[in-house]
Order: structure tokens, then C-alpha cells, then sequence
């Protein structure tokens, strides 16, 4: 239990009773309730990577923004702690209770609402997969601007309270940007209706900057409205060789300057970390052999315009000498090949046993250094150290896999990663969030005023404490 392992001292928080459940029954119905005397809830109280197992007995599944607020309202009188659970795709132990929180699904808010067929703009619930939005905003003929590996489990409304990034940030900016509204339940049951349908709307504080990235600590998020652009009718994907960081430095700085407005995903891919999604996914690649790989992709709207522009770029790196192998399609089956070699990168490495996950922001110049240097600290202890991310967004994910989780290991990477991240002025978390297992190295990122503001702001919205305790603030 991470409780006993992390010495956590549970909050002052009421103790659940029978009392308490017929409660829920009576308000959302027994079958949409689980709980630990019949049913299993592991795969509720254990997260993605398996780094944090909590012990929650119940488990609620309301089905209405109604249901929501009762149910905090009713939580919070009675000072019983919450964890509000997504798809539970997190990877900082943000979606799991710590110790015995009531675990709050967002799993039957499933309704997209409604989907503007001329300006892309998108209500839904916060509960819809990410990929059956995707799958119906593209059928009328937009997409999501938000795409990463978990789409088929994680919820938009998981995606929002994370401000998850993801891979094509570089195109669409981050979520602050095309989520124009949200509804949100407050710890003591208000809803805050802060829907819209426009992106300028500039009256007095933008509240809804507080749910996007706070990761369940300040509110549930129930509703949302987001800006989805046109669907591109060109896409290619370009997956280069290189020999060389600098290598990799001055094709990124190309990119950016000769693809321009049609470049919408720039992913780096180490060779561990690719030898890890070849074996362990049982993937094939293209090609083999070389330090450094990129993803490159275009989305235009014109196919011969853009096929121009690409053959136009690949000519001119190849012949500086920095990409020296590559391949470019167009035919989709063959683009879905190489995005899932990027793509499941992730879940390869955690088939090596265990990982040990860092998402950083780091300069350009120094991005790649600290692999390295981690190799060296970690040295036989590590299976794999891999770098690869979202490099137009300077986000490298540090990785470091092992057969099982070792103590030993973890004190040559903490604090160490985060001190050396500090020192360049990076970010101690880039895309992830700060969840249970950064709260120690947010005042790397953060000054004391700032934390302090954040303390004074979660005790306005949630002066009990009962939204996701021991995460983010702890
Ligand atoms: P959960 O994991 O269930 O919850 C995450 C946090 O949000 C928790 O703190 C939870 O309490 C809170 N929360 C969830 N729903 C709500 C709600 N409705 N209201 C209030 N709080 C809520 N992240 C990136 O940024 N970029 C990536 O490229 C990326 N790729 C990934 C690939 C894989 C294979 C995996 C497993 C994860 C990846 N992630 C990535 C992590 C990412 O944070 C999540 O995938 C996603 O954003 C979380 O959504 P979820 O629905 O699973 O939320
Ligand atoms: C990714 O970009 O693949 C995700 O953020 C997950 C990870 O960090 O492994
Ligand atoms: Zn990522």
C-alpha cells in the first residue's frame, strides 16, 4: 500500500459507514455503485504504472452533473474525502486514492452534446473517451487538437484536469487554448457553469483556467466546450535517421522554418527507446541502426502542395548531412505503423518490469545531456534509460526501466533528475501534472508566493480538503 510505503499520515477525514452507502444507493442506485465487500476494486485504487495502490471501499459511478453535486455536497458535510477517477491513464498517481478516498468515475458521463457543423466548436460530457470524440467530431468533419497513446482509455475531462499536452501541441497549442468552457462542481456541490461557445470572451477573471490542470483538487469537471479545427484532408508522416543531437537540433529548427504552417507533430525517439517498443510491443521499423529517429508530420489541405513542401525539406536535410535514412507515406495503414512505434513507447517500457517515468521541460541545447548523464548514474541497475517526447515542445520523457521497482535505483534518480532540471530552469513536469508522486518537487518549478496563492485558493474552493487529498499541494 502507498500509504505504508510512502508513510503517509491519513487526514482528519470521516470513516465511510453503512450509513454513508445506503446514502449513495438511494441517490444514484446500487448498480451504480461497487464496492469492496463484492466487488474487486483494484483496477480502481492502482494506477497505469502501478506506482501508487490505495484501499478505497466504494466506488460511485453517477450518471448526471446532479448526481455530482449531491454527492459532494453530502462528502463534503460529512468530511469524507474523494478522488475523481477518469480513465485512470494518469502517470503521476493523480487518478488513484492514496488511503481510503471514495472513488468519484466520470465513466457514465459519456454524452457528447453537441458538435457545430460550421465552426468545429464541441460540448460534451467529461466522461467521452478521448478517441469516440475524435471518432465523431471527425465524422462531421473536425478533430479533437489533442492527441496522445492513452486515447483509447483516458476522458476528456481527464485530458482537461491534467491540461495533458500530448503530440500535437507544436499545431494546436495547449488545452488553456481551445477549451472554451467548462462545468464544474464545486467540494461543496455548487456547479459553476462557465460553458461558452466563443473563444473571445474577455469579462473579468477566466475562471476557467482554474479546472484546466488542476487535476481534481479544486472541482469535477462535467462539462466542456472545445475548439475543434477542420479536419486536414493531407496528412504524411517522415520518420529520419540521425547521428547527432546537433543533428536532430538544426532538422527541428528546418522543420520549423521550411514545413511552417503544415508541420503538426516533431517527436524524438532515442534508439532505446524505439529497441523497447520493438520488442516488447512487437512492432517492426522501418529503419534500424542510427541514435536519434524523427517524427515528422505535415496536415495540410492541399496534397500536392504539401507533398512539395516535404520532398522540398527531406532534400535539404539530407543533403546538410544531418538526416542520413528515413521513409515518408501518405497511406494511413502505413503512418499508423510509424505513430505506433512512438506512441507505445510507453507501454513497452512498462513490460520491461518497471519505470521509473520523468516529464520534463528542458532548453534545446541541453535536452538530450541529462540522458545521458543518467546512464552513467544508473549504470547496471537500469535495463533501459530512454529519452524521447515531444521535442517542438522542448517535453523530453526521461525513462528509466528496470525488472522491479528498486529503492536502490530510485535514490541515484531523485532528487537528482529534478535538482539538474531546477538548475536549467526547466519544469519539473511538463505534461503530466504533479499528482501524488511530484508533490515534493513542485517548489522546483514554483516560488513560495506561488505555492502559497495555490494553497490560498484550494482553501477557498475546498476548506475541507476533501477533493483529492494528499495530491498536488502536500
Ligand atoms: P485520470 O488518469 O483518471 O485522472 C488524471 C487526474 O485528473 C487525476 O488527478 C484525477 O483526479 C483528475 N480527473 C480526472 N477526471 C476528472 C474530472 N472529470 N474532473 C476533475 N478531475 C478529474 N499525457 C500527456 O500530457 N501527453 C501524452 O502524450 C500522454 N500520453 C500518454 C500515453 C499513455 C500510454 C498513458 C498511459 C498516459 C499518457 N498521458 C499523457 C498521461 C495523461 O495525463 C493521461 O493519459 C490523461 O490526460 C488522463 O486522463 P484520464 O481520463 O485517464 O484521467
Ligand atoms: C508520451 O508522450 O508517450 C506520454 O506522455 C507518455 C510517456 O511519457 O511515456
Ligand atoms: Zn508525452
Amino acid at each position: 500500500l502507498t500509504e505504508v510505503r510512502h508513510n503517509i499520515k491519513r487526514g482528519n477525514y470521516a470513516e465511510l459507514n453503512g450509513k454513508d452507502v445506503s446514502f449513495f444507493e438511494s441517490l444514484i442506485g446500487p448498480t451504480n455503485i461497487l464496492q469492496d465487500s463484492t466487488d474487486d476494486l483494484q483496477g480502481y485504487n492502482v494506477d497505469f504504472l502501478r506506482s501508487v495502490r490505495g484501499r478505497s471501499q466504494l466506488v460511485l459511478k453517477p450518471g448526471s452533473t446532479q448526481e455530482i453535486s449531491e454527492i459532494l455536497k453530502y462528502c463534503n458535510e460529512r468530511r469524507l474525502a474523494v478522488c475523481p477517477q477518469g480513465g485512470n491513464t494518469g502517470l503521476v498517481g493523480g487518478s488513484v486514492p492514496v488511503c481510503d478516498e471514495i472513488v468519484l468515475s466520470l465513466a457514465r458521463l459519456n454524452k457528447i452534446l453537441s458538435i457545430d457543423d460550421i465552426t468545429g466548436i464541441t460540448a460534451c460530457e467529461s466522461g467521452v473517451i478521448l478517441e469516440n470524440l475524435d471518432a465523431k467530431t471527425r465524422e462531421a468533419g473536425f478533430v479533437v487538437p489533442l492527441d496522445l497513446g492513452a486515447k483509447s482509455s483516458c476522458h476528456i475531462g481527464g485530458n482537461i484536469s491534467t491540461n495533458a499536452g500530448g503530440l500535437r501541441v507544436i499545431r494546436y497549442g495547449n488545452l488553456h487554448g481551445s477549451v472554451l468552457g467548462v462545468e464544474a462542481v464545486l467540494a461543496n456541490g455548487k456547479v459553476i457553469d462557465l460553458m461558452s461557445d466563443f473563444k473571445k470572451d474577455n469579462t473579468g477573471y477566466h475562471l476557467k483556467h482554474l479546472f484546466i490542470g488542476s487535476e481534481g483538487t479544486l472541482g469535477v469537471v462535467t462539462k466542456l466546450a472545445i475548439l475543434c479545427p477542420a479536419i486536414s484532408d493531407s496528412v504524411n508522416v517522415a520518420f529520419l535517421a540521425l547521428n547527432s543531437f546537433e543533428a536532430v537540433m538544426q532538422t527541428l529548427k528546418n522543420a520549423k522554418r521550411h514545413l511552417g504552417e503544415i508541420l503538426s507533430s516533431c517527436e524524438l525517439i532515442d534508439a532505446p527507446s524505439l529497441a523497447a517498443s520493438i520488442e516488447n510491443n512487437n512492432l517492426q521499423s522501418p529503419i534500424e541502426g542510427y541514435p536519434f529517429y524523427m517524427l515528422i508530420e505535415t496536415s495540410g489541405s492541399n496534397a500536392e502542395h504539401d507533398m512539395e513542401k516535404l520532398n522540398n525539406f527531406i532534400q535539404l536535410v539530407m543533403d546538410k548531412g544531418d538526416v542520413v535514412d528515413g521513409t515518408y507515406t501518405s497511406e494511413p495503414s502505413k503512418m499508423l505503423e510509424i505513430w505506433k512505434l512512438r506512441e507505445f513507447i510507453s507501454t513497452a517500457l512498462t513490460k520491461d518490469g518497471y519505470c521509473f517515468k520523468y516529464d520534463i521541460s528542458l532548453p534545446l541545447r541541453s535536452f538530450y545531456d541529462i540522458v545521458k548523464v543518467v546512464e552513467k548514474r544508473a549504470g547496471h541497475l537500469a535495463k533501459r534509460v530512454t529519452g524521447y517526447g515531444h521535442l517542438g515542445d522542448l517535453n523530453l520523457h526521461l525513462n528509466v526501466s528496470c525488472e522491479q521497482y528498486s529503492p536502490e535505483l530510485y535514490k541515484l534518480l531523485e532528487p537528482f533528475i529534478y535538482e539538474y532540471t531546477a538548475q536549467l530552469k526547466g519544469s519539473v513536469s511538463a505534461e503530466h501534472g504533479i499528482g501524488f508522486l511530484k508533490t515534493k518537487y513542485l517548489k522546483h518549478s514554483k516560488s513560495a508566493e506561488a505555492i502559497n496563492m495555490m494553497r490560498d485558493m484550494k482553501q477557498l474552493l475546498d476548506p475541507n480538503g476533501i477533493l483529492n487529498p494528499y495530491k498536488v499541494l502536500y
